[in-house]
């Protein structure tokens, strides 16, 4: 299953392929940065107060599905505060004293980025609260009765965590973030805009039609719009004239087995599952974990945010159900009210 999950073209997890085009393609600045634009106007405001006042930007959260562009927003505002970012992730630090040397190496107004901080150790945790507060460190001096504490001061300076999974993180470590800012899939709109910004970094021609069939099947996810892109190029170069039209995008991305909403494998099972074994749902996420061999938290990261945005599948309270498009979608006659 997992190797089914790896080997995915529509995987949202990076590839290492997508390590050597995603560097080029990065938005370093804010403007740069199509979408979001919630997201964007509250930390432009915060930002801009922050350098002002010529302090520390407050501490932000950013969480959302994979591949959404949460380590991309964060070393952009590293840049817009004009301050340098040490990137860092909550499984590679493993010892408290591993956090302690990050941030007492830390100058003024810098950004800390920890990825995947719900993945954080509880004692490394502990750690960070002090910090974040007050900008300090508690120290254990010694060893049994004549142990003692000490206070070390820190700069200032601006934790970054990125999650997929907010509710996971405890609420002592999220109530420490001023700034919570939540991702949401991008629309097609959006999703052509990223392509065409990224095709004119790869000097590569595409026309509307060209990336509007590649925004339709990346899954609302701009890792997956670029890795798509990356395909449509290597197959227009060979068996085109290298420009990417509509008819060359489909072409490219039917013969990569690409379905029409970027849908694959999974989601027909889930999809089918949901329809065949439970009669459409209400079907409650370890059922459907269960009976498709998925994570419970894959499901609920991965799948179904975007089968959820193009209208296929509703939560309710009772369990997920299946709408009449996801019946259309694959063929399935939908007998119901
Ligand atoms: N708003 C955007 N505008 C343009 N390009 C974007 C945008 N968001 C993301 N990208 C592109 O998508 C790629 C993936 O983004 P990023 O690595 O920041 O995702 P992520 O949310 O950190 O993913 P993960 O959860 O897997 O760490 C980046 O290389 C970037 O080029
Ligand atoms: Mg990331």
């Amino acid at each position: 299953m997992l190797r089914e999950f790896d080997e995915r073209i529509v995987t949202k997890d990076a590839k290492d392929e997508d390590k050597d085009i995603e560097v080029g393609l990065r938005p370093k600045m804010l403007n740069e940065y199509i979408g979001q634009d919630k997201v964007k106007e509250k930390l432009k405001i915060f930002i801009e107060a922050a350098l002002q006042r010529n302090e520390s930007l407050d501490h932000v959260l950013l969480y959302g599905p994979p591949g959404l562009g949460k380590t991309t927003l964060s070393t952009i505002i590293a840049n817009e505060m004009n301050v340098n970012i040490r990137v860092t992730s909550g499984p590679a630090i493993e010892r408290p004293g591993d956090l302690a040397a990050i941030l007492t190496n830390l100058s003024d107004n810098d950004v800390l980025f920890i990825d995947e901080i719900h993945r954080l150790n509880r004692s490394v945790e502990e750690v960070l609260y002090p910090a974040m507060e007050d900008f300090a460190l508690d120290i254990i001096i010694g060893k049994g009765p004549s142990a003692r504490s000490i206070r070390l001061d820190l700069n200032r300076f601006t934790l970054i965590g990125a999650t997929t999974r907010a509710g996971q993180l405890t609420s002592p470590l999220r109530d420490r973030f001023g700034v919570i800012c939540k991702l949401e899939l991008y629309d097609t709109n959006m999703l052509k805009r990223i392509i065409k910004r990224s095709a004119d970094i790869l000097k590569v021609y595409i026309d509307d039609g060209g990336a509007k069939e590649i925004a339709l099947r990346s899954r609302g996810t701009p890792r997956i719009a670029n890795r798509l892109l990356k395909r449509v190029r290597d197959y227009s170069q060979v068996r085109a004239n290298g420009s990417i039209t509509e008819d060359v995008a489909k072409n490219a991305l039917d013969l990569l087995e690409i379905d029409s909403l970027g849908l694959d494998n999974v989601d027909k099972r889930m999809i089918e599952v949901m329809i065949e074994n439970f009669g459409g749902g209400p079907v409650g996420l370890d059922t459907l974990a269960a009976s498709t061999g998925e994570e419970r938290s894959t499901i609920e990261d991965v799948y179904e945010p975007y089968l959820l945005q193009i209208g296929f599948i509703n939560r309710t309270p009772r369990g997920r159900v299946v709408l009449e498009k996801g019946y259309k979608h694959f063929n399935i006659p939908y007998n119901k009210e």
